[in-house]
């Protein structure tokens, strides 16, 4: 039997717990598969799409920075990632073509916001913070059910500008003034990379915001980020990126090997173990 060989490739990839979720499941359900990290510059991503081309690679995830830079060399993109200009998942289809998939989308869904009670969602007004690969997904997802306000901030203005033109409804708020703007926000998504690193952080505070303000985190490493730390100090409502990672690595898998992989308690203990 030929070992079936997955991976993730974007730079750097030292964060990524995908080898951990991937590797359990194929354990779990017996598949003689294997998964690695693939650090790869720029101008490999196209040797490595020839790879899924010829079945020597059966499938591969796609994170920062090149969530849109793969696009170029895939045959087709379909559903999510064609709404969100943004592949996370690529395998080869039936008919021999190189097709991306977004999965980050239905992590979103099923790892936070179906967690909130959507008929307020609705009426909620919702800043993501950052317009970076994964902000698509995000205004997506929220586009999805029905959510109205949805304002972005990020330092760059013209990627925030960038967005607004294949999502015309989103408001921009300027980076500069936007923590006079958060005293009205329901909701705050981060989905910049700050608090991934050590000491990264926003360098502002957050002091006027709602008391009942969701705030959520993209990222999943550290499972804390100081702006995590210090939101929940005020007693409010935080969550991390970890589940929605669970998610679209379950959606990616049941592509890959048509089995929708179960969420057990053991797994998400495994990954915890892991993180900072
Ligand atoms: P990419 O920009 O290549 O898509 P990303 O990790 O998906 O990479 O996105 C990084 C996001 O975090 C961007 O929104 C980025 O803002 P810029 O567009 O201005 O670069 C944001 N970001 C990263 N470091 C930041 C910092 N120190 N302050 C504010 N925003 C930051």
């Amino acid at each position: 039997m030929i070992k079936k060989k997955f991976g993730i490739i974007g730079k750097p990839l030292s964060h990524s717990l995908s080898p951990e979720l991937h590797n359990y499941w194929f354990k779990k359900y017996k598949i003689f598969g294997i998964y690695s990290l693939i650090e790869v510059e720029q101008n490999e991503i196209e040797a490595v799409i020839k790879k899924i081309k010829k079945n020597e690679l059966q499938g591969i995830n796609v994170t920062v920075p090149y969530k849109q830079a793969v696009i170029p060399y895939l045959d087709l993109i379909i559903n999510d990632a064609k709404e969100t200009q943004s592949v996370n998942t690529i395998n080869l289809n039936k008919e021999g073509q190189v097709v991306g998939h977004n999965t980050d989308v239905y992590g979103l869904e099923h790892g936070f916001l179906n967690k909130l009670n959507i008929q307020d969602l609705k009426k909620n007004k919702v800043l993501i913070l950052g317009a970076g690969g994964v902000t698509s997904s995000v205004i997506y997802a929220l586009l999805k059910i029905g959510v109205k306000r949805i304002f972005i901030s990020n330092r760059t203005l013209k990627k925030a500008k960038d967005l607004q033109k294949i999502f015309n409804t989103i408001e921009i708020i300027e980076w500069e003034i936007m923590e006079t703007e958060i005293e009205s926000m329901d909701i705050i998504i981060n989905a910049t990379s700050l608090g991934l690193k050590d000491g990264d952080n926003f360098k502002r505070e957050f002091k006027n915001t709602k008391s009942n303000l969701v705030y959520y985190d993209i990222v999943y490493n550290p499972q804390e980020t100081t702006m995590i730390k210090e939101l929940k100090n005020r007693g409010i409502q935080t969550f991390n990126g970890l589940e929605m990672f669970i998610y679209q690595g379950q959606k990616s898998f049941s592509l890959w090997n048509k089995i929708n992989p179960s969420l057990d308690e053991e797994l998400k203990q495994i990954l915890i173990s892991k993180l900072k």
